[in-house]
């Protein structure tokens, strides 16, 4: 298949966004550079008894001290955008008291390197790294101390950065960080199955109590959230593999944006929030219905792959399809399936796929790394958004690949590559733009043309 990168261009609409996504912990490194406290996630990487490999994000990318020269890696890819996480533990190390002047200061820095590189910013305020202190006072996002933590932790960054920062998203995926809760596969690894209702709702109220502080702290920007989702289809077609696939479906991803949108949430889990836990017989109360569905400015969505289950809702493993290094399924026109199916269902506002992309092993030949499957991902992920824009007019506003580089993929370690640019981790973690890098440099210059 040869990529056509005008005629993608072409079909995409109008102004639309190209850019690339990372998060702090996975690349960032410098952990407990100028006074960062510790997260979540360095208690469990490090922690023997957690069943994941023994990479950690010390040294990550060391974007902290590269980050110029990854700046100028996201230019010399002319994208228009770059969408990054903040860390909190950086910022408030102990999460909430006394303020680090120099962890804000990094992100002061980074800020205005992208504006004088002529690249537009999309922070988030959270993805994952919970400062350790608030998991061990309050529990973490078990308590409603941490939400307000979190929305005092907001106000202050915004206020910091919110003249240069136009795009501010509360939260990247709310189903994963229950996951945290639920299980013990991720951060903080507290293992509690059942408890992901009331943990998501705590999220809920974080994200309405922060971006209520956001846009007290500054009126003209725009607010959203990111949520997650893959397609849950059925292995077949029997009335209980399709009843399993939806109920999965709902209880998994779609609760989050019926609350968001609408400040209800289905009867299964407005029924389950009435069980208390830890002592707290009220976890959801009326007021909170106006309070979890602000106005949301931008709805940021992460794609990618699709679900298969059976009768029972159990995971049936790919076999024949192709997929990735993480044995996800690749499936580019789930993406439009998804979107139109949304768009359906709910009034949604304005989207931007906020991460999506593909883990491949790649092929280094005289320092080029090629890596053609990463191209037809994306070229084929990108085109399925183009039909449902044009057919179902969704309205999508950009495109975000994740990731930037070849990062730390949580417990996976740092096997699994995403990356448009390669890290050489044997080689001082020098960064080598892939051949996927190329086609996206051009398409997205394609798109500067064809807007100027
Ligand atoms: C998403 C995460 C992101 C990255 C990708 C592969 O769930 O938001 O940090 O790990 O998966």
């Amino acid at each position: 298949m040869t990529v056509s990168v005008n005629e993608l261009a072409g079909s995409l609409p109008a102004n639309f966004v190209l850019g690339a996504a990372t998060s702090a912990y996975q690349i960032e490194g410098a952990t407990k550079a100028d006074g960062r406290g510790p997260s979540i996630w360095d208690k469990f990487l490090a922690d023997p008894t957690m069943p994941h490999t023994q990479a950690t994000g010390e040294i990550a990318c060391d974007h902290y001290n590269l980050y110029k020269q990854d700046v100028a890696l996201l230019k010399e890819l002319n994208l228009h955008a770059y969408r990054f996480s903040i860390a909190w533990p950086r910022v408030f190390p102990q999460g909430s008291g006394k303020l680090n002047i120099k962890g804000l200061a990094f992100y002061d820095r980074l800020v205005d390197e992208l504006l004088a590189q002529g690249i537009t910013p999309y922070a988030t305020l959270y993805h994952w790294d919970l400062p350790l202190a608030l998991q061990d006072k309050f529990g973490g996002w078990l308590s409603r101390n941490t939400c307000d933590a979190f929305a005092a932790y907001c106000r202050k960054v915004v206020n910091k950065l919110g003249d240069r920062v136009k795009h501010w998203t509360t939260f990247n995926e709310p189903e994963v960080i229950v996951a945290g809760y639920a299980g013990n596969g991720l951060a903080p690894g507290y293992n509690k199955p059942g408890i992901q209702f009331h943990v998501g709702h705590n999220l809920m109220v974080a994200h309405g109590l922060a971006t209520k502080a956001i846009r007290s702290a500054k009126s003209d920007v725009q607010v959203g959230i990111v949520l997650n989702y893959n397609n849950i289809d059925p292995v077949d077609r029997s009335l209980a593999a399709a009843t399993a696939a939806h109920s999965r479906f709902s209880a998994a991803y779609n609760w989050y944006l019926q609350g968001l949108l609408q400040g209800s949430y289905p009867d299964f889990v407005e029924n389950k929030l009435q069980e208390p836990l830890n002592g707290t017989s009220h976890w959801f109360k009326e007021s909170d219905r106006s309070l979890i569905s602000q106005p949301l400015d931008y709805l940021g969505i992460n794609y990618y792959t699709r679900f298969v289950v059976d009768a029972e809702g159990r995971d049936i493993p790919s076999e024949k399809e192709p997929q990735t290094q993480m044995g996800w399924r690749i499936d580019p026109f789930g993406l439009a399936r998804l979107l139109e199916r949304l768009n359906r269902e709910f009034k949604l506002p304005p989207l931007y796929i906020t991460e999506n992309g593909a883990a491949l092993n790649d092929s280094v030949v005289d320092g080029k790394i090629h890596d053609r499957k990463r191209t037809c991902f994306i070229a084929d992920h990108l085109t399925a958004i183009a039909a449902v824009s044009r057919l179902a007019k969704v309205d999508v506003r950009g495109y975000f690949a994740w990731s930037l580089m070849d990062n730390l993929e949580w417990p996976l370690g740092y096997a699994k590559t995403f990356g448009l640019v390669h890290v050489d981790r044997t080689n001082d973690l020098k960064r080598t733009v892939k051949d996927s890098g190329h086609f996206y440099a051009q398409l997205a210059q394609a798109l500067k043309s064809r807007s100027s």
